[in-house]
């Protein structure tokens, strides 16, 4: 058990078990996009470690690129989403994933994705290390997913509690 700030959390998903899941999800994607040339955008801040580990396993021809965009705020999502570094790399026609580290209520991808449909990208789709099915809000789920989880606070790996446990190697979810 680990506390931040007045929370306590326990953990949830090993280091080992986060290594092997980026690994499949890093398989399914060289599958789908071998001989393709892939433009990858990363959403930050919380997929840093997720982008960093599964972007050396891909094995095809690929660019990368960062978004900061924000949608939180302690626990709870926000409706709007805020542009704090906007994308600054052509998309019209380019094969594009997405890559988040959780897709919550959707809000945050949802809008990444009206974003890149108005610039008329070639073809899209969302690579999630964890979905929290639950509190999905949006339309389309997104095609990869590491971890489908209940409906809980998470942090480590990346993910923060206002801004704190994002070095973590491990995930932890809020104690009930
Ligand atoms: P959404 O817009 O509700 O899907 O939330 C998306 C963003 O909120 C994610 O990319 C995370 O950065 C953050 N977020 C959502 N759920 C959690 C959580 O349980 N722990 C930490 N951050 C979260
Ligand atoms: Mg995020």
């Amino acid at each position: 058990m680990i506390q931040i700030n007045d929370k306590q959390f326990e953990l949830f998903l090993t280091k080992e078990q986060i290594q092997d899941k980026v690994s499949k999800v890093a398989a399914r994607l060289n599958d789908d996009y071998a001989d393709k040339s892939v433009l990858v955008i990363v959403i930050l801040n919380g997929s840093f470690m997720f982008a960093s580990d599964l972007i050396k396993q891909l094995k095809f021809d690929n660019e990368v690129s960062f978004v900061k965009l924000q949608s939180y705020n302690d626990f709870s999502s926000l409706g709007n989403v805020l542009e704090l570094i906007g994308l600054n790399t052509d998309v019209e026609g380019k094969d594009v994933v997405v890559i988040d580290d959780i897709v919550d209520t959707g809000i945050t991808i949802n809008s990444m994705l009206h974003k890149l449909h108005k610039k008329n990208v070639g073809s899209v789709n969302v690579c999630s290390l964890l979905f929290k099915p639950d509190a999905f809000k949006g339309d389309e789920v997104p095609k990869y997913v590491g971890f489908s989880i209940p409906n809980k606070f998470v942090v480590g790996y990346g993910m923060d509690y206002n801004q704190k446990g994002r070095s973590l190697t491990e995930i932890y979810k809020l104690k009930d």
